[in-house]
């Protein structure tokens, strides 16, 4: 198994250099193109509500702002979230391929404000626009920067954690940036601990 392994790191690797690359690219261009290519694949999962999240994005910066600890530049969010969505793709083709898709591409739509906890945030916006989770999908978005255990069991989250970490990692690899956290990634979980299952 071990090779097999391997094989899809490095995979995954190979698909995120473009994202680490594209710095020289003008980063408006950038972000449109990944404004669409985003709104391409939310779209196709074809979800009661899929349509509002799309509206509701465009009044945000959520296809400018950076990330946070990692992936700080214009347009970074939305880079990091599609690298997440590429690496998925590959690690986890036996999964639902919407859930794949929503939990890869918003998991960190939180960061687009402030005030509590991002993955809290990110399935709060969600609900509020109208797009209702699976249960999987919103353990796999809530308690993705969290070790709890008992959430390891949704192969979606171990997905989404393993993509989001490599990533992240490859980025500061990259940019030879230290792994530090960002402020917003520290902070107490905000919101109801949905320990309901
Ligand atoms: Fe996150």
């Amino acid at each position: 198994m071990k090779p097999f392994f391997l094989a899809l790191t490095l995979a995954a690797v190979v698909l995120t250099v473009p994202g680490c690359r594209s710095g020289k690219k003008d980063a408006s261009d950038r972000a449109m193109e990944n404004r669409e290519r985003i709104i391409e694949i939310l779209r196709a999962t074809g979800r009661p509500g899929i349509e509002a999240v799309i509206s509701n994005l465009d009044t945000t910066d959520f296809y400018t702002r950076g990330a946070g600890g990692h992936h700080t530049e214009v347009g970074g969010l939305a880079q990091h979230s599609l690298e997440v969505y590429r690496i998925m793709q590959v690690t986890s083709w036996f999964l639902r391929s919407d859930s794949v898709a929503i939990t890869a591409l918003m998991h960190d739509m939180g960061k687009i404000d402030y005030g509590g906890w991002h993955p809290w945030r990110s399935v709060k916006h969600l609900s509020e626009w109208g797009l209702k989770l699976t249960k999987q999908e919103y353990f796999t978005i809530f308690y993705h920067h969290k070790p709890k255990l008992r959430y390891f069991r949704y192969p979606l989250r171990v997905s989404l954690s393993f993509a989001d970490v490599l990533s992240s990692a490859w980025w500061r690899l990259w940019h030879r940036a230290p792994s530090d956290a960002s402020p917003d990634d520290t902070g107490a979980a905000g919101g109801p601990d949905p320990h309901h299952d």
